[in-house]
């Protein structure tokens, strides 16, 4: 059976070209949402059958993570073929039925896209493998002689963001020395070359097929690593290689930018409504004047707010990070985004319960303090009415609404996050985050897939208060919580604009109004603090209404 593209459905999700300004994201980490056929592994069915729970939900959009046919070395951020989808996932003509029905529940669908690095299994890569040093196939890749007698020292000294060198050797052919081959992640993600015109060609076409098919969108993968210094320079010794300073040789090269203009033309071909979001940094100080160079009016249309996600539970930090925010972006016209947590850092359901240590988010030691459960959750439902009261677009990563915490004691055999084994077991990588979400009923595999399934990873038995079905009708769970939130968000004027004026408040608070009189009020500090008396509740985080506001909560209220 074929399936048409689903594009005269479009209109089902209406022509609203600045439909990404304010819109709420929900993030689909495949592998774990839904699993229709019981195979313990998420699928395009297993979405299909759950966008009545997303519409009801209240979000505009789901972004679904790499799909494609990939050995899955990380979790398919290594792809083999851009045109397909894994086997494991479903079939192309699942993916046209996903989007048409998607399109019919009202929510848009973005791809994933990963253009930093294919898949080693890659038949590009191949290729370039059995090609000999200089050979058009292995200029698609960064391939180069290595240092020292004989080549056998890498090239320069960077290192894979994973753990370990950023190189690997491979085999001699054709006669020539062996080369190696940059990867800043795992070995089997070898870069590619974007100096190259068949690298860039190729991905317009992959672009063009997925816009074809219906795709209203792009995440796209280390959206600031596509170009590198071609001289690759070391690193000074110093250097954190997570955090771009400036003339980073491998983190925000001017060089990337020409990719985005011409990727922005092609979207533009097919309408003012598909968008591109770019999965860019975090970019270090100043990060968010760097991160709007991307954001132009010619090129992305938003880009994830790490230093929101990576901010410590603190209202001086925050209300920095956030005017930080606002003023760059202002200045190219690019609306502010805002997340909490996604399938790469640790839940901030159990972040916000730990004393914060810095880059804690991307933090996986073995060796963790332990998280207060009760603080986090408190302080994740007083997080949520932060970032959905703020101006521009939120996202949401799948259980977050359900108030999941990471899931930090999987027995080591059965970890996958390649980091585990190149960190040489220093760090437990990012499974946790990612263990298949629950549905109902009262044991494993908690209507993740049919009964008598077993999810990929284990799901915690204490997850059975955390089902939808146990917290759906209940007005103080994270789920109704969620749900009232976007219902507001949706339909009160006071948050449809672009606006926020902070108001004067108690150290250790955050208040600030956006329309119509709305007020958003955070209480960070150790104390209650009271509220105007003349206001009406819109919501609470703590599900009450009294003065004052306790610790750790959060109100958005009409003020008058
Ligand atoms: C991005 C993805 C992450 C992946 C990496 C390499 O950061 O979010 O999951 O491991 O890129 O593709």
């Amino acid at each position: 059976m074929s399936i048409q593209p689903s594009r005269a459905s479009a209109a089902s999700v209406g022509q609203a070209p600045g439909w990404w300004r304010r819109a709420v994201v929900y993030q689909v980490y495949i592998r774990s949402f839904a699993d229709a056929n019981g195979d313990g592994v998420g699928d395009i069915a297993g979405i299909r059958s759950r966008l009545a729970y997303l519409r009801d939900l209240g979000v505009d959009a789901i972004w679904v993570n790499p799909w494609y046919p990939s050995p899955m070395v990380d979790g398919g951020y290594d792809v083999a073929d851009y045109r397909a989808i894994d086997p494991a996932y479903g079939t192309l003509d699942d993916a046209r039925l996903l989007i048409r029905e998607a399109h019919d529940h009202g929510l848009r669908v973005l791809g994933d896209i990963v253009p930093n690095h294919t898949s080693a299994e890659h038949p590009w890569f191949r290729e370039a493998v059995a090609s000999a040093p200089g050979s058009p196939a292995r200029e698609r890749y960064v391939f180069r002689d290595g240092r020292g007698p004989g080549g056998e020292e890498p090239p320069n000294n960077w290192p894979s963001v994973f753990g370990g060198p950023a190189w690997t050797r491979v085999a001699s052919a054709g006669g020539g020395p062996a080369q190696w081959y940059l990867h800043l992640f795992d070995p089997g993600q070898p870069d590619l070359n974007w100096e190259n015109g068949e690298v860039r060609a190729e991905f317009e076409a992959i672009l063009r097929f997925w816009f074809d098919l219906g795709l209203d969108g792009f995440r796209i993968d280390v959206a600031h690593g596509l170009a590198k210094d071609a001289t690759l320079p070391d690193l000074p010794p110093d250097a954190d290689p997570s955090v771009p300073e400036d003339d980073h040789p491998f983190w925000g090269q001017d060089g990337t930018h020409s990719v985005y203009r011409a990727w922005r033309r092609i979207a533009e071909a097919y309408g003012a409504d598909r968008v591109f979001i770019g999965e860019i940094g975090p970019m270090g100080p100043d990060g968010q004047a760097r991160l709007a160079r991307y954001l132009r009016p010619d090129e992305l249309h938003q880009a994830f707010n790490f230093d929101f996600l990576r901010a410590p539970w603190d209202a001086a930090k925050l209300r920095s990070v956030i005017d930080a925010t606002l003023a760059p972006l202002a200045e190219v016209g690019a609306p502010p985004t805002w997340v909490l947590s996604n399938h790469d850092v640790t839940r901030h359901a159990t972040r916000y319960g730990r004393p914060y240590s810095g880059l804690e988010a991307w933090e996986t030691w073995v060796e963790r303090q332990p998280a207060d459960r009760a603080l986090g959750l408190r302080r994740a439902r007083a997080a949520a009415l932060l970032m959905l009261a703020l101006p521009g677009a939120a996202y949401v990563y799948q259980g977050e609404e359900l108030g999941l915490g990471e899931v930090e004691d999987l027995p080591e055999e059965l970890l996958q996050d390649p980091t585990w084994e190149r960190s040489g077991h220093e760090w437990r990588g990012r499974d946790g985050c990612r263990v298949p979400i629950p549905w109902s009923g009262d044991a494993p595999p908690f209507g993740f897939g049919p009964s008598g399934c077993t999810p990929w990873l284990p799901q915690p038995a204490g997850w059975r208060g955390h089902t939808v079905e146990a917290q759906a009708d209940d007005r103080t769970s994270m789920l109704e919580l969620y749900r009232t939130a976007l219902r507001i968000r949706r339909t009160h004027p006071g948050l449809a604009g672009e606006e926020l004026t902070w108001l004067a408040s108690p150290p250790g608070t955050l208040v600030f109004e956006r329309g119509a009189g709305l007020r958003c009020a955070v209480n960070l500090s150790g104390a209650a603090v009271p509220l105007p008396t003349a206001r009406t509740t819109l919501l609470r985080s703590d599900a009450g209404d009294e003065d004052p506001l306790p610790p750790d909560a959060a109100a958005w209220y009409v003020g008058r």
